[in-house]
């Protein structure tokens, strides 16, 4: 307990590693490579740094600053924090209600495809480093109505039941112990991968930029992974802020969670390349990409099984941090403002996530030829939440911050009142929040969608 009786981090170093444990997640694993791979490589990856950095860090800073400033769920911290009468700004922490829901559908079914994929790495079912071969394993899971629908289940009662025991014990209990194994797995895994023949191909792939791929709605899904991997747009850094303490850096904490969550990104990149050219796989595979070359690089090596089994299990790990990062948003919502017994809360979010979930685990099976704007339920989900969702809570984010907010709180906070001398970075990330970040993000946003 902290902060007048409000659970919360205990410590400064646990609210680092469970803000790490948001961030890091299958974002990292398997959404990076695939969108690398799906958008021509190395020159989305150069935007997708950028926007990272100039983007992402200020808003992820101002984000949480406001989480800890309100002290209070995301929506009721815009109560506080709104000047008297302007009801309209809580709208930021539904419409992050929202988008915790949308996330959650289609997040939920690949965790459970990683859950499923440590039980057929024991069995020897994906050792295998024939693309053919490894397509028709995944599609055979993807495409079967009960196993997406039961290992979704299976994701959502494990967290569930996590979730429902509190912050300090299970968000900060679940976070410490697991990145760092992570980390050196896919270090063996890099070094399996580059020592490849033809891996060089990848790494041209992943690191020598063709700036003509580069169209408006490429630079919009870059964006929208910025956002997504940082876990920023929606209140969940904002609800993880309001259980800092009052002394934590947090422009400190923030730096630190992105650098290493590039690394591990980065990793995971170099992972997957190099292996995806030697043996054949087509980059641009998607969704599937990570779930077929992982086993490859594993299976080419001694004692892969092994190893490959672990690496899935830490991937379920880490996939769990950052969904109970994003159910926090939700129940911190329906328990906190709504004084919703918090075990109730957990399970009504649970609830509703297993019945939108649905047509996202069905998307490449039974309702494969259910499309809405051209997607199908799993395709639109993850649009409409991190190419529209995310960026607009991030704009709306900024903008009060910036305009409403003004420099005089954040400076205090910001520097833990004068006791931190870090003037000059709180006065480049305001000047990034007011006026490049909302104006960023808005081209971007408007040129993607074809709006302007
Ligand atoms: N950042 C996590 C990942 O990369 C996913 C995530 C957790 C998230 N919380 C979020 C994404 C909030 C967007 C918003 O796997």
């Amino acid at each position: 307990m902290a902060q007048g009786g409000r659970d919360g981090f205990t410590s400064t170093f646990g609210a680092l590693l469970a803000t790490l444990g948001s961030a890091v997640g299958l974002g990292n694993i398997w959404k990076f490579p695939s969108l690398t791979g799906s958008n021509g490589g190395a020159g989305f990856l150069a935007v997708y740094l950028a926007a990272t950095i100039l983007v992402g860090l200020p808003v992820m800073i101002a984000e949480t600053m406001l989480g800890r400033a309100a002290r209070a769920d995301a929506v009721t911290s815009f109560d506080r924090l709104a000047p008297k009468g302007q009801w309209w700004w809580k709208g930021i922490g539904w419409m992050g209600f929202a988008a915790a829901l949308l996330i959650m559908a289609f997040y939920s079914e690949v965790a459970g495809w990683v859950y499923a994929y440590i039980f057929k790495s024991v069995t020897g079912e994906i050792s295998t480093v024939d693309p053919k071969v490894a397509a028709v394993v995944f599609g055979k899971l993807v495409a079967d109505p009960t196993s997406s629908l039961i290992w979704q289940w299976v994701v959502l009662g494990v967290t569930g039941v996590i979730i429902a025991f509190g912050v300090s014990k299970g968000i900060e209990a679940v976070a410490r112990r697991l990145m760092p194994l992570l980390f050196v797995l896919l270090l063996v895994l890099c070094v399996r991968s580059l020592s490849l023949s033809g891996a060089w191909q990848g790494l041209a792939f992943l690191f020598n930029p063709d700036f003509a791929k580069i169209t408006p709605a490429v630079v919009l899904t870059a964006l929208g992974l910025a956002f997504f991997k940082l876990s920023l747009g929606m209140g969940t850094m904002l609800t993880y802020g309001s259980y800092f303490r009052d002394d934590q850096n947090i422009p400190a904490t923030a730096a630190r969670v992105m650098l290493a969550d590039l690394s591990v990104s980065l990793l995971a990149g170099i992972a997957i390349f190099p292996a995806v050219f030697a043996f054949g796989f087509e980059p641009a595979a998607g969704p599937s990409l990570v779930f077929m070359t992982i086993p490859a690089v594993f299976t080419s090596m001694p004692g892969g099984v092994v190893f490959m089994t672990v690496f899935f299990v830490l991937t379920a790990i880490a996939s769990v941090g950052a969904i109970l990062s994003l159910l926090e948003v939700p129940v911190a919502i329906l328990s906190q403002r709504y004084r919703m017994n918090r075990k109730l809360a957990a399970l009504t979010t649970i609830a509703i996530i297993a019945v939108m979930g649905c047509p996202a685990a069905l998307s490449q099976g039974a309702m494969a030829n259910v499309k809405l704007f051209g997607f199908n339920p799993f395709d639109l989900f993850d649009f409409l939440s991190s190419n529209v969702l995310l960026p607009l809570g991030g704009i709306l984010i900024c903008l009060f911050v910036g305009w409403v907010v003004g420099l005089a709180g954040p400076e205090r906070r910001l520097s833990v009142d004068g006791s931190l001398a870090n003037r000059v970075t709180i006065r480049t990330v305001f000047f990034l929040i007011r006026y490049v970040a909302p104006v960023a993000i808005a081209i971007v946003l408007l040129n993607g969608l074809k709006l302007f």
